[in-house]
């Protein structure tokens, strides 16, 4: 039988005087965007509905007698649209001078200067001075609850805000009170937006300075971040983030647009729980026991060397702890090692909590498992141990006679006795725990936030990160530092990049070599089922 087709029907149209065909429905603010045209708008956001009341995107439509809002109309057929044409520059030059009657001019201290709507539309279109004389009206601040703060005199009345809550978090805790020009944004009880998780979303959402995050506030200037694609480390969801980092430090996170996994989206557990990314004190240089017994600091050669030599006289297999926070290419290189000595069994450890749905887009959840690659370590044959704190689980190892890898665990809840019976422990990680001193081999990781990697969500999504931070001293990724070990101990070259470890993956996972390091693009990609899931996997 002939499979069916469904023609998408198109509209053809002429924007700014480029021509374009759209799918018929399409907004004349979407299809200017497809043209590279930033239309400008308050009230609009691609993941609301669109009330089309602050007028700022309105546009000239040839033979159409008034301007259209951009954000509602649709493109019809032959339409010729000038975002550009004297009257809608004239239009749009009032509707400014309108906002900035009562608008403080807080810029050089608002925490918003430099990615603020108001900012940029008035000084591409704005009026050269306003024509009030009268004072400006003040309001004042409000805490919201939860990391929120409200400038009621900077709100432009998008109602972003109150729609997020109403549509998305479905729980309509703010809304528009007072009438015509007194009318001001509140919440409606004394909790405010306490106890919502996703009520940080309206800061990123708000155009202007008006709805601030207390963790952020008066931290750096826009200008002063540098931005890096991310995804989030701090669930399975894995939701798609920036990391916004000044002087080698994180100062706030933001969510990336994926529909397909986080739409505009994050949870307040997973933006505001950065710190440990920034926290000092690492190790910074391989460490090797001497004859002595004392770890010393040596070059990665001399490190990696004598582990080969190490390794290559203990071939009776090993046991393993890996970090759910390390990447695919780290544990898969590990799971390669092992095999290459051997084999034998790994673990790992989670801290699990409540999961909470966001009811307006149902697939994202801050899910149980709080750490981002509960589902890579599953992939390579890790199996979950250890109490919802991630702790625990690993006394039998204490007594472990063999060769015994960490990688990234930080052992903070073990006794300072643990893998001294081991016959080689090799430690590859971020901090000196009392218990990581007696390895034979201290090998400094970097961070999921130094390096190129990818994480396995929930969806089995693999999704690529890149470097944000400065690595501390000689560390190195861990699929790096293992590459060059397994070099070492068999006869393969070691990987030169992030592509070459991921797709060195495909000979220890067979599924993970159907997918091609240059396709996962910034959207990542689905690894083919069924899912190997090991034991106890809970989200
Ligand atoms: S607080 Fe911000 S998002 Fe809410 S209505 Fe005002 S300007 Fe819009
Ligand atoms: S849902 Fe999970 S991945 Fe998404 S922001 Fe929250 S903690 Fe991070
Ligand atoms: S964006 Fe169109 S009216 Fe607000």
């Amino acid at each position: 039988m002939a499979e069916e087709t469904t023609a998408i029907e198109t509209v053809t149209c002429t924007i700014d005087g480029m021509e374009m065909t759209v799918p018929k429905g399409t907004r004349i603010i979407d299809a200017a965007a497809m043209a590279g045209i930033d239309a400008p708008h308050y009230c609009y956001h691609p993941g609301l509905s669109s009330p089309a009341q602050c007028r700022m995107c309105l546009v000239e439509v040839e033979k159409v007698p008034k301007l259209v809002p951009a954000c509602t109309g649709q493109v019809a057929d032959g339409n010729v649209i000038r975002t550009q044409s004297e009257n809608a520059l004239k239009a749009r030059e009032g509707v400014l001078e309108f906002y900035m009657v009562n608008h403080p001019l807080d810029c050089p201290v608002c925490d918003q200067a430099g990615e603020c709507k108001l900012q940029d539309y008035i000084s591409a279109e704005g009026p050269a001075m306003g024509r009030l004389k009268e004072p400006k009206r003040v309001l004042g601040r409000d805490d919201f609850g939860g990391d929120v703060l409200f400038y009621a005199d900077r709100c432009v009345m998008c109602t972003r805000c109150v729609r997020f809550m109403r549509e998305v978090a479905q729980d309509e805790r703010l809304g528009v009170v007072q009438r015509g020009s007194r009318n001001v944004i509140d919440t409606f009880f004394d909790e405010g937006l306490d106890g919502n998780l996703w009520a940080d979303n309206i800061v990123d959402i708000c155009p202007v300075g008006a709805l601030v995050s207390k963790d952020f506030l008066h931290k750096a200037r826009a200008w002063d971040l540098d931005r890096t694609p991310s995804v989030c480390p701090n669930c399975t969801q894995g939701c798609n983030i920036r990391l916004e980092t000044r002087d080698n430090q994180v100062m706030r996170i933001k969510p990336r647009p994926n529909e397909e996994v986080n739409s505009h989206w994050m949870c307040d557990f997973g933006r505001l729980n950065y710190q440990w990314i920034n926290r000092g004190g690492r190790i910074e240089a391989p460490l090797v026991r001497d004859a002595s017994g004392r770890l010393s600091p040596v070059s990665w050669s001399e490190a990696l060397t004598k582990l080969a030599d190490a390794l290559r006289g203990s071939r009776a297999g090993a046991k393993a702890v890996v970090s759910p926070f390390m990447a695919n290419e780290d544990i898969g290189a590990l799971r390669r090692v092992m095999e290459q000595v051997g084999g034998g069994s790994g673990v790992f450890r989670v801290e699990t909590g409540e999961e909470v749905t966001l009811p307006g887009f149902p697939s994202l959840k801050l899910r149980t498992d709080r750490a981002a690659n509960v589902h890579g370590a599953e992939a390579f044959g890790f199996t979950r141990t250890g109490d919802a704190d991630g702790n625990g689980g690993i006394a039998d190892l204490s007594s472990f006679d063999g060769t015994l890898f960490v990688l990234g665990d930080e052992l903070a809840d073990v006794d300072a006795t643990f893998g001294a019976s081991a016959g080689l422990f090799v430690y590859v990680g971020h901090f000196l725990a009392p218990a990581a001193r007696n390895a034979h081999f201290v090998l400094p990781a970097t961070t999921f936030a130094e390096m190129e990697g990818t994480f396995t969500n929930v969806q089995r999504r693999v999704q690529r990160f890149w470097p944000a931070l400065q690595v501390p001293g000689m560390a190195r990724p861990a699929w790096q530092i293992l590459g060059v070990l397994l070099a070492g101990i068999g006869d393969e070259g070691a990987p030169g990049t992030a592509a070459d470890a991921f797709h060195a993956l495909g000979s220890v996972r067979p599924e993970f070599g159907t997918l091609q390091w240059a396709d996962l693009g910034a959207g990542g990609a689905l690894l083919p089922q069924p899912a190997a899931v090991g034991a106890g996997t809970q989200g």
